[in-house]
């Protein structure tokens, strides 16, 4: 038996099947594009791409490898699969391989310090824990805090009335990952008082012993405070601070001995010293806290009232994990966007943003209220609470088509659709170079190091331009230079020549754009109408009236990852 089987691991149909990425790369649209400055400290160079997310994230990957401080996705939660009559076996399959071929490329791009925070419901969180496990390891899985989404009860349900969902917390690297404490709140500095007028303001009285049973030699400790009170450590217990700060919080007025002078001594914390932020979070979150999918639908219905959005996280939930795991500055990643609520607080809130958005919402929905949000104008969610005032701005990005194509004899070739920049800018990505084109010197399309640069150009070099390029680099520097053809083949010391695309054909999968659902046919699937009937949100989303049993229909129907969230819009 070989040690691969001997490993704990869940496996499914297609699991050994792995995507050849090509990584591509990524156009502006100018005119969805948007910025204003209104302070000194409005960040700009926030991202909102729109494609596969699969291929956005590896497009990514040579600028933001390490880069991420917190990626949070809430994909679909394949509710589909949850009709007892259908075989959901190889549905969960093709969910879990979508899932694992995402996150291994979010692992990537996971800062050594950052976190991956994923909503997901009872349908798949099991599966998708154990997939994550497999992806970062299962030492770096933090918690699986629960959040309350829903906080009345369906008298329909025919078994639990379902009111939470899963929010798994991995750390890339749980040994040296700790997540900030949530910010003090007006309930809990209202228990610190000052009745008796102490210049250092108000206080709370607390234990000047701990709960464990000390050394004899603290049992027996005994104090003698300014007052004339002696005071020892209640059984089972032992003093917190030793005789000299007890003296010294005596003789400074910080010991506490109730208002009429005969309560058990207590230290006087003051509010004004407190060394920690806030309390850890807790693993259960209340939608009082961080709201619950009614609010996120009125969040949505305020953002479009035309056309909600329809299944929205509440931006109170963001802010909570944004204060968790993130500070300003800091870079944020939701490759399933929705709405874009991520990047919505995520821009509040002052840290850096990138979505990636499959559907035309993010056309109708997110780049509108973004630009809401850049010009001030947005007071949904959380805006008020941090107290925005808009600027910044964002880039609206798409994935650029596949590099190679093939011809009328079924050859590959560059495609048509590429100009000569955006050639280069390709193949600086594939040869693993930063594209940075020199105005000045034609043959510098980017570098790798301070001494090593690429050439892109379709011509046929011949030997004499080889040797004037040769000359021009010099013997300090190296070049690879990408080109048609070339002829002859002088021995030039510093260039290393490739053909394009030969020298490329067999780096990656090409002309391939949907990376959605690579099933076969026949497997059969519940229709996405009865999914949301079925599913009969329990949290009041919106569902159509009636829904039926459709026939089974092909996989290839499922609009799963395939962009259109209808099957998380049961949810
Ligand atoms: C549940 S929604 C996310 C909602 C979001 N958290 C919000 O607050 O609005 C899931 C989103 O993932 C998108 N999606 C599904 N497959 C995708 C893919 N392959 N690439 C990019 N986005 C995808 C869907 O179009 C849908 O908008």
């Amino acid at each position: 038996m070989s040690s691969r089987l001997k490993r704990l691991e869940l496996t499914w149909i297609g699991k050994e099947e792995r995507p050849r990425l090509e990584p591509r790369i990524l156009l502006e649209d100018e005119d969805l594009s948007y910025a204003k400055r209104v302070s000194a400290n409005d960040i700009f160079d926030n991202r909102l791409i729109h494609g596969d997310n699969l291929l956005a994230l590896k497009a990514l990957e040579q600028e933001f490898a390490g880069e991420v401080k917190c990626v949070f996705i809430d994909p679909p939660y394949n509710t589909g699969s949850a009709f007892e009559q259908y075989d959901d076996g190889l549905e969960h399959s093709i969910w879990l391989s979508l899932m694992r071929d995402r996150l291994e490329v979010i692992h990537k791009l996971l800062a050594a310090e950052g976190s991956l925070w994923i909503t997901i419901d009872d349908n798949e969180a099991h599966y998708l824990k154990v997939v994550c496990d497999e992806v970062f390891g299962r030492f770096n899985f933090v918690a699986n805090a629960v959040w309350q989404k829903k906080y009345t009860v369906a008298n329909d349900s025919k078994w639990l009335s379902e009111s939470h969902d899963h929010v798994l917390i991995y750390a890339k690297s749980k040994e040296t990952w700790r997540p900030y404490r949530l910010p003090r709140t007006e309930e809990m500095d209202a228990r610190y008082r000052n009745p008796d007028n102490h210049p250092k303001g108000p206080w709370k009285a607390t234990p000047i012993y701990a709960k464990r049973s000390g050394s004899e030699k603290e049992q027996a400790f005994s104090f003698t405070f300014k007052n004339g009170v002696v005071w020892s450590a209640p059984r089972g217990t032992s003093p917190r601070f030793p005789a000299d700060k007890l003296r010294r919080l005596d003789a400074n007025d910080e010991i506490w001995f109730g208002a009429d002078g005969t309560a058990t001594p207590a230290r006087k914390t003051f509010l004004s010293e407190l060394k920690i932020e806030g309390p850890p979070a807790p693993t259960v979150w209340l939608h009082s806290d961080v709201g619950n999918n009614h609010e996120a639908r009125e969040e949505s219905k305020s953002s479009n009232s035309e056309d909600p959005f329809a299944t929205p996280k509440p931006e109170k939930l963001l802010k909570r994990i944004l204060e968790l795991a993130t500070q300003p500055g800091d870079l944020v990643l939701d490759s399933f966007a929705g709405s874009g609520t991520t990047g919505a607080v995520a821009h509040k809130m002052r840290r850096r943003w990138i979505m990636i958005e499959l559907g035309s919402h993010c056309e109708t929905h997110i780049a509108p209220r973004l630009q809401r949000i850049v010009e001030g104008t947005d007071a949904i969610g959380i805006s008020e609470a941090v107290g925005w005032k808009g600027g910044g701005g964002f880039r609206f990005l798409k994935l650029a088509p596949s590099l190679l194509e093939k011809d009328k004899w079924g050859n590959w070739i560059v495609s048509k659709q590429y100009k000569p920049e955006m050639l280069a800018e390709a193949m600086c990505k594939l040869e693993g170079f930063r594209y940075a084109p020199d105005r000045e010197v034609f043959w510098n399309h980017g570098h790798s190091t301070e001494r090593d640069f690429i050439y892109v150009t379709t011509q046929n070099l011949s030997p004499d331009q080889l040797r004037f390029i040769s000359e021009q680099v010099g013997p300090e520097r190296t070049l690879l230079i990408c080109c048609g053809a070339f002829r002859g083949k002088p021995n030039l010391a510093n260039l290393t020549l490739k053909k394009i695309p030969q020298a490329v054909l067999a780096r990656c999968e090409w002309g391939r754009d949907d990376y959605s659902l690579n099933v076969t046919e026949q497997a059969p699937v519940v229709a996405v109408e009865e999914a949301k009937a079925e599913a009969s949100s329990s949290d009041g989303a919106k569902t159509k009236a009636g829904g039926r049993r459709k026939k089974a229909t092909p996989m290839q129907a499922l609009p799963l990852f395939a962009g259109i969230d209808d099957a998380s819009k049961s949810r």
